[in-house]
């Protein structure tokens, strides 16, 4: 059987709870030293994991979610021998950096051991490395005895997964096996930080911010994009993404990114604008925009809150789940609300609202 002709793989389903814990890790793990693929909460999103020095199993990774061949993979460890497999030549700032935020949310890329395969690295010299704060992927590694190869566990450029249910809509029937964990903590990505150059480059923001990096290792450089041009409220281009593309619901997402008072406007603009179309809208707003206004006495057809601006770190986990939710509702445009405080969190929420848009309107 051939997973890229539809879904014709027996995928089953394992709720974790305090009484199964390790049966379903030891059934996993055995998936896994098989060959096999599992799905598994973290802290940031679901993983889909495989053998990551294993080519035929990280084969089946890419398949199932449909990734481009090329893009490359990272690996979660479990321990500081899993890294010396897989990585060399490790900078002294990385050990450093390792210290003060692993087990966590950030992924450092380093130069690659020839043990690693090259289907796994996406053919390149180095690769991405976390360990995980989250028993689930821990304890598989651990017992599966290999680290694991973990793209998150949703069909390539479709927005990651922070719920099982996520995974189950478009992996079931795809791979092995799906672990229910419950909701992922922070729910999006990994910060990913290249140390193989100097200064190094943060190539995704995630939870652990720019500033929280320099001070434990001093400058780095963004590789991605988050400042605002342009001061009136012409939409701006699509910033220049990185080589593959991510988050894009199959609904249209026009982001509406400054303060309260422009956004909350221009939001209503675009609804009237929209409705005289016959368009479906739909909204994803934090709290504080929408007492601003009466979505649905104004028309929208759905409406998704992602908590206050003030707390970047509950929309942050929420977003991924608002984006699935709309974009399951048949409508012909997402609205998105981004007045979110850019701090902590707000930085990367920031950035992934940008990503899943197709349209942006700042102040
Ligand atoms: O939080 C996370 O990082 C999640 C969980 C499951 O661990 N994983 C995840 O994996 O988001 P993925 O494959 O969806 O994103 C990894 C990112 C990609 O943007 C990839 O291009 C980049 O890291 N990456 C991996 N290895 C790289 C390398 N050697 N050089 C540059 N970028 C790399
Ligand atoms: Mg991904």
């Amino acid at each position: 059987m051939h997973v890229e002709n539809g879904n014709t793989i027996k995928t089953r389903f394992l709720r974790v709870s305090e009484e199964n814990f390790d049966s379903i890790l030891d059934e996993t793990a055995a998936i896994i030293r098989s060959g096999g693929t599992v799905a598994f909460p973290t802290e940031t999103v679901y993983g889909l994991g495989a053998d990551g020095l294993n080519p035929t199993a990280v084969r089946k990774i890419f398949e199932a979610k449909r990734r481009p061949p090329g893009n490359p993979l990272s690996l979660l460890v479990h321990s500081s021998e899993d890294l010396e497999k897989v990585a060399r030549n490790i900078p002294e700032k990385a050990f450093r950096l390792m210290d003060a935020f692993w087990p966590g949310p950030l992924t450092i890329v380093l130069e690659k051991n020839d043990t690693v395969p090259g289907i796994t690295s996406g053919n390149l010299q180095s690769i991405g490395v976390r360990m995980p704060d989250h028993i689930i992927p821990l304890e598989l590694i651990k017992r599966s005895g290999t680290p694991l190869a973990a793209p998150s566990a949703n069909l390539s450029g479709k927005p990651s997964p922070s719920l099982a249910a996520h995974v189950v809509a478009d992996l079931a029937g795809r791979i092995d096996a799906i672990i229910d964990g419950g909701e992922a903590a922070i729910g999006l990505e990994s910060t990913v930080i290249d140390m193989t150059v100097k200064p190094p480059v943060v190539l995704r923001p995630g939870a652990v911010g720019i500033e929280e990096l320099e001070k434990v290792i001093g400058k780095v450089r963004s590789g991605y994009k988050n400042d605002n041009v342009g001061t009136d409220a012409a939409p701006l281009e699509k910033q220049a993404g990185q080589k593959y593309g991510h988050y894009t619901p199959y609904t249209k997402v026009v982001l509406v990114e400054g303060e309260s008072k422009f956004v909350s406007k221009q939001i209503a603009k675009l609804l009237e604008n929209y409705m005289s179309r016959e368009e479906k809208v739909g909204l994803l707003l934090s709290e504080e925009i929408a007492d601003l206004f009466d979505a649905k006495g104004l028309g929208a057809d759905e409406c998704f809150l992602l908590g206050s601006q003030e707390e970047p770190e509950v929309a942050a986990r929420k977003l991924f789940e608002g984006l699935r939710n709309l974009d399951s509702k048949r409508l012909d445009v997402i609205i998105a609300d981004g007045s979110f405080s850019l701090s902590g969190i707000g930085d990367a929420l920031i950035n992934r609202l940008r990503e899943a848009s197709s349209i942006r309107f700042a102040i």
